[in-house]
């Protein structure tokens, strides 16, 4: 995945031309990674642009913010205006959504205080994150070597800049062992979630996920496929899971707004189940495919259209949509 390098970024307000999109090496998010940030994505859906959770994202993002005591003078009205206004200002259909707070240039040294809180919002085009075929193949993952934080080190709920040097070398150590992804565990060695995905697993027909203890990101698709689940008629355990139960589950599963629903077929090159996609992972994939594509109505409210004369929110809730595939 290249940037295209082209388009406006929001800064604090403006739209800047991405080549001049720049900040001083001097700011404190350079040297000591004060910053958060979401990743939300808007789909071309065939009644429009629709950005998906576009409300929940901005809210952790804000809460985010909050923990690391940098909070933006923007509400969450506020911050979802200026996510559309940015991609109507790109014209781009479907993008990837990424807004930042960060500290910026007054000071250097630990203390982030003195320095000023500054944002921004990026957008560019971005497919499958884990390959092509990985939503129908599934993807080969180990268990890493690297744990998550521990509690009361980095604070695993807030999506900061941090927490993803953690992130990187659970994903280094994978890649270069041959795997597509790493799993990580907690300190006290459960299960925890990918370098950037929740993890699910299904066995004898339940599905199991992790819970907000064991050092996890409060993921907006992990609730979105907790809820669609229980739809469906699953029952799902959001529990405390030690690492073993990767081995013996029939099916794997990570979701997140880059990974989607994505099957994992071997841990640790142990085969899971038989080896393909299971039937609770393509359901799921199925129902969240449908609902981030417009194709049912969207009954809890979580697509937002960008465009003029496309559906509002009543609009989009309601039927008449008709489309398949
Ligand atoms: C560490 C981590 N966990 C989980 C997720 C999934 O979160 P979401 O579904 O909100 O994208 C992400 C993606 O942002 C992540 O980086």
């Amino acid at each position: 995945m290249a940037f295209p390098g082209t388009g406006r970024i929001w800064m604090n307000g403006s739209l800047v031309a991405w080549a001049d999109a720049k900040i001083h090496i001097a700011s404190h998010v350079v040297h000591y990674g004060s910053a958060v940030f979401e990743g939300a994505r808007c789909y071309a859906t065939p009644r429009g642009s629709a950005c998906f959770r576009l409300d929940a994202h901005m809210r952790r993002l804000q809460q985010s913010a909050r923990i690391y005591r940098m909070e933006y003078p923007l509400d969450l009205a506020g911050w979802q205006s200026a996510v559309l206004d940015t991609i109507r200002a790109n014209k781009l259909t479907a993008c990837y959504i990424r807004p930042l707070v960060y500290r910026g240039y007054e000071t250097l040294g630990v203390n982030p205080l003195p320095n000023p809180v500054d944002a921004a919002i990026l957008l560019w085009e971005w497919g499958s994150y884990l390959g092509k075929d990985a939503l129908e193949q599934g993807v080969d993952v180990k268990v890493s070597s690297w744990a998550r934080m521990a509690p009361n080190t980095l604070p695993a709920m807030a999506k900061s800049a941090a927490n993803y040097a953690n992130s990187a070398l659970i994903k280094m150590e994978a890649i270069g062992d041959g795997f597509t992804e790493g799993l990580a565990l907690d300190v006290h060695g459960n299960l925890s979630e990918g370098s950037g995905q929740n993890l699910f697993l299904v066995r004898d027909g339940v599905v199991y996920t992790p819970p907000l203890g064991s050092s996890i990101l409060g993921g907006i698709t992990r609730d979105s496929v907790i809820v669609l689940a229980r739809e469906l008629g699953y029952t799902v355990v959001e529990a405390t899971l030690p690492r073993e139960m990767l081995y013996i589950a029939d099916e794997v599963f990570v979701v997140g707004t880059a990974a989607e629903v994505t099957p994992i077929r071997s841990v640790d090159r142990l085969t899971v189940g038989s080896g393909r996609r299971g039937p609770v992972t393509e359901a799921l994939q199925r129902t969240f495919f449908a609902v981030i594509r417009g194709e049912v109505p969207d009954r809890h409210g979580w697509l937002t259209y960008v465009y003029p004369g496309e559906p509002t929110a009543r609009e989009a809730a309601g039927a008449g949509v008709g489309v398949t595939g």
